[in-house]
Order: structure tokens, then C-alpha cells, then sequence
């Protein structure tokens, strides 16, 4: 049985798409067909985007309600609604636990945990009866004791379960999975400290390099796609191999 993607002539909303891996998964869809909405708090990058890919541009804080309200208005007044969501934006805050302070911990989980929670509740009322496919952002991180990730890597842990519940709450009508990239190229990984960026170039023994923000858009493009009809509540790992074990 042949297949298509069932992508083009459809809408697609990407957080974090001014950037990295949103910002490639935005090209990619775009690339297909599909008219993308680029959601992002920096708005000067995010329209810089948009005109590229013949998109639109909005401003969104994802860790703000009140932000995804007025989101979710314009964007039904606009276009309708949406068929798609990649839930890219994040932040890392990388620090050792005893450094990490509680605001910076409630700010990476406010922008990572509950700025995905507030878009799968945004993509529920823009999807309305809609065959919808969702992919949250998790990482690596999440599956192991991490260095100076207390924060994140709980943001992202919560992710994954979230995905989970979710799929299981809107099985049948919305597909929801969650991708888990290793180290990837983008600017979150070139404002690390040096101490930090040593500490990388140990973990990129084993898959030898950095992966690319095109190689986790591609994975992004299949679980949004009907190639990955029948696959929800699924964790997908992108980390080349990281996660397999030490160096020799
Ligand atoms: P990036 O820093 O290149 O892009 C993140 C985007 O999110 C930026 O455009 C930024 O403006 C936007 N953003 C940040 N805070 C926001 C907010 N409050 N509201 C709306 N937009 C906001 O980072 P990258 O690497 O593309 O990260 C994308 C996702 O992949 C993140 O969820 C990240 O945690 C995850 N990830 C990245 C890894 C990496 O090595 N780069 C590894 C594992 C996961």
C-alpha cells in the first residue's frame, strides 16, 4: 500500500520555531506543503522565519496562559484551527544542584513543563474535531543522572510522562508522541560554559559528533505525518547512539 504524508494543505503550529529545531522542522513542513505558524517569544526571529517560508509569525511566551489565549484566538480567527503541533520551545539552565536557585528551577519547569501542558491544551481547542498529531520535546537528559541538570532534566521527564497521559486521553483523535534528542547542534548548545562544553565533548565519544537540528526535524516531520498513522504515546531517542553506553 503506497502512502503519503497527508501534510500539505495543512496547518502546522511550531513553538520555538524561530530557532534550531523548530526552527528546521518549520522548514521541512514548509517544504511539504503545510502553511506553518512560527510561535516564538522572539518575534524579531520569528518573522524573519515566517516571510522566508511563506508562513506566519506570532509572539508567544509558552509558560503564559494569557500568551496561548491570545494565541489560540488568532490563530481560529486567522486560519481555523490546526491540524499539527511540535511543542519545540526550551530552556536549559544548566546548573549543579547545589548551585541551582528555586527561581531558576521554577522558570526552566514553567517554560518546559508547563509551557508544554499549556499547548497541549491550546492544540485541543484549535484542533477542535480534527485527526490532529502532536510531538512534545523531551531530551536524553531525562533517562539518567545528568551534571547540572536538576531542573531541566525533571522538565523533561515530566514531558514524557505527560505524552503519555496524553495520548491515552486523546487516543483515537489526536496522536500524541515525544522525541528525545541527544546533543544537537543549535544555540543551546553554544552557550554552554567551557567546563560544560568539556563535559560534552566526553559524552560525543560515542556518536562521534553533534547531531544536526535537520535530523531531529525529520523524525519531528514522520510522527506528525500519517506515515506514523498507528504510533502514539511513543518515546523516540535521536542521540546517535549516546545513550548506549560508555566509551571504550
Ligand atoms: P534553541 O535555543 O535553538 O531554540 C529554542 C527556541 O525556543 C528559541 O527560538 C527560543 O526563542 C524559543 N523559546 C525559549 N523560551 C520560550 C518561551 N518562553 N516561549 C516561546 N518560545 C521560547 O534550542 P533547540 O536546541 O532548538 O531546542 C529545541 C527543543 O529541543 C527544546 O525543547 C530543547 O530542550 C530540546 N532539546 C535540545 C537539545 C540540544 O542539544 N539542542 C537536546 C535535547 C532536547
Amino acid at each position: 500500500m503506497s502512502r503519503s504524508p497527508g501534510l500539505a494543505g495543512k496547518t502546522a503550529l511550531v513553538t520555538g520555531g524561530a530557532s534550531g529545531i523548530g526552527l528546521a522542522t518549520a522548514t521541512r513542513l514548509s517544504g511539504e506543503g503545510t502553511h506553518v505558524i512560527i510561535a516564538d517569544i522572539n518575534i524579531d526571529l520569528a518573522r524573519e522565519a515566517a516571510d522566508r517560508l511563506g508562513g506566519t509569525a506570532i509572539g508567544l511566551d509558552v509558560a503564559s496562559e494569557a500568551s496561548w489565549l491570545d494565541l489560540v484566538e488568532t490563530v481560529r480567527t486567522r486560519f481555523g484551527g490546526i491540524d499539527f503541533l511540535a511543542n519545540c520551545a526550551g530552556i536549559a539552565k544548566m546548573r549543579n544542584l547545589r548551585d541551582v536557585r528555586l527561581e531558576e528551577y521554577r522558570q526552566v519547569i514553567d517554560v518546559n513543563q508547563v509551557g508544554t501542558f499549556l499547548g497541549l491544551k491550546a492544540a485541543i481547542a484549535l484542533m477542535g474535531d480534527r485527526k490532529g498529531s502532536i510531538v512534545n520535546l523531551s531530551s536524553i537528559n531525562s533517562l539518567r543522572g545528568s551534571a547540572d541538570s536538576t531542573a531541566y532534566a525533571a522538565s523533561k521527564a515530566a514531558v514524557i510522562s505527560m505524552t503519555m497521559t496524553a495520548a491515552r486521553d486523546l487516543v483515537q483523535q489526536i496522536r500524541v508522541n515525544v522525541v528525545l534528542p541527544g546533543i544537537i547542534a543549535t544555540t543551546m548548545q553554544t552557550r554552554n560554559s567551557a567546563q560544560q562544553r568539556a563535559g560534552i565533548d566526553r559524552l560525543l565519544q560515542i556518536p562521534g559528533r553533534m547531531g544536526e537540528a535537520e535530523e531531529v526535524a525529520e523524525v519531528i516531520l514522520f510522527l506528525l505525518s500519517d506515515l506514523s498513522s498507528y504510533i502514539t504515546g511513543a518515546q523516540i531517542v535521536v542521540d546517535g547512539g549516546l545513550t548506549l553506553g560508555s566509551p571504550k
